[in-house]
């Protein structure tokens, strides 16, 4: 089973980046617990990708097109691209779940609308770094009871 955690722009800066929005976790520090939580579900295989570019992160999720899921939190580009939801969308065996680590509908209006919301089985808001332990186990539980472990 192979899953692809992939981060969009400005996830890099986790840690020192708004602290009191999105926690003082890093990005490695988050890796390491989705690695670990990966590591007990076992015969799960994890790839982390973060870049700050909307093109490609359109060619990471195209090139990831016969992996069994995505776990994607797409940053800004969540309100602005639908570059990335079509990209989702011609990758049909991809189980997809969006993250968010603070809780969008909190907060302003311009990111209460996710053009990837459409095209993702669901979206994890608000939760901080626990969302991508929880997406990870949505991806995991749907593949297991679609016999695909
Ligand atoms: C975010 C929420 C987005 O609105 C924002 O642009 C981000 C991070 C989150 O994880 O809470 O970059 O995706």
């Amino acid at each position: 089973m192979r899953i692809l955690v992939l981060n969009g722009p400005t996830l890099n800066m986790l840690g020192t980046r708004e602290p009191e929005v999105y926690g003082t976790l890093t990005l490695a520090d988050i890796e390491e617990m989705v690695r670990q939580r990966a590591a007990e579900l076992g015969e799960v295989q994890v790839a982390f990708q973060q870049t700050n570019h909307e093109g490609e992160l359109v060619d990471m999720i195209l090139a990831h097109r016969d992996w069994d899921g995505l776990i994607i939190n797409p940053g800004a580009y969540t309100h602005t691209s639908i570059a990335l939801a079509d990209a989702i969308s011609a990758c049909p065996d991809l189980v997809v779940a969006e993250v968010h680590l603070s809780n969008v509908h909190q907060r302003e209006e311009f990111r209460h609308h996710s053009y990837v919301a459409r095209v993702a089985w669901g979206q994890i808001t608000g939760f901080g770094w626990r969302g991508y332990l929880a997406a990870l186990d949505m991806i995991y539980g749907r593949l297991v009871e679609a016999g695909r472990a």
